[in-house]
């Protein structure tokens, strides 16, 4: 799989420790409070298990799964969510925790709906931002890494439900993209 990509942008020890820095933010943010993280699942699924665990606060965890993809590289723009019901945080503290932040309709959408069950407040943690124009504006109030515009997989992030297992954040070949869109 390691042949699969133009390069490594992170390795396991840099994202394990900017994931120390972030716990360290959400930890001081929320002390005394209780929080409920909604992951967006799949691509946060390590990135939420790794956080997590380092986040010494009372939480609950909720999963929620969307999509907006369909085997390309594009967004659709249509998030469509999986799950129904929606978990339960009306007058809750809110982390939305997902592994990317692109077009921003994935997280615009989430958070929409997430606002009209009346949390106390809600956040959004990310892994990854891409320094582009978005579709929707979205603020994330915690951001691992900011990247180009490039089509990245591993540590949760697919490309047609691939490399989410690499634990390594890189850069996928641009052939393999260019043959999927075809
Ligand atoms: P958005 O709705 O365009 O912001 O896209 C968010 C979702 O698209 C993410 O949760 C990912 O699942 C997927 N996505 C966006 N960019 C990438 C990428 O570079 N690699 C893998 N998945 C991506
Ligand atoms: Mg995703």
């Amino acid at each position: 799989m390691r042949g699969d990509l133009e390069r490594v942008l992170f390795d396991e020890p840099a994202i394990h420790r900017r994931l120390h820095d972030i716990a360290a933010q959400v930890s001081n943010d929320y002390r005394k409070r209780e929080l409920t993280v909604i992951a967006v699942l799949h691509g946060s699924l390590m990135f939420v298990a790794d956080l997590l665990r380092r986040i010494p606060l009372p939480m609950k965890l909720e999963c929620l799964t969307v999509s907006s993809y369909r085997g390309k590289t594009q967004t659709s723009g249509d998030v469509i969510f999986k799950e129904i019901p929606l978990p339960e945080v009306a007058g809750r503290d809110v982390l939305i925790v997902d592994d990317i932040l692109d077009s921003g309709h994935t997280l615009a959408a989430v958070r929409e709906t997430l606002e009209t069950a009346k949390p106390r407040s809600i956040r959004v943690c990310v892994l990854l931002s891409k320094k582009k124009q978005r579709a929707r504006e979205v603020d994330a109030d915690y951001v691992g890494f900011e990247i180009e515009d490039e089509f990245v997989v591993g540590y949760g992030l697919d490309f047609r439900e691939r490399y989410r297992n690499l634990p390594y954040i890189g850069v996928l070949r641009r052939e393999l993209l260019e043959q999927a869109d075809r």
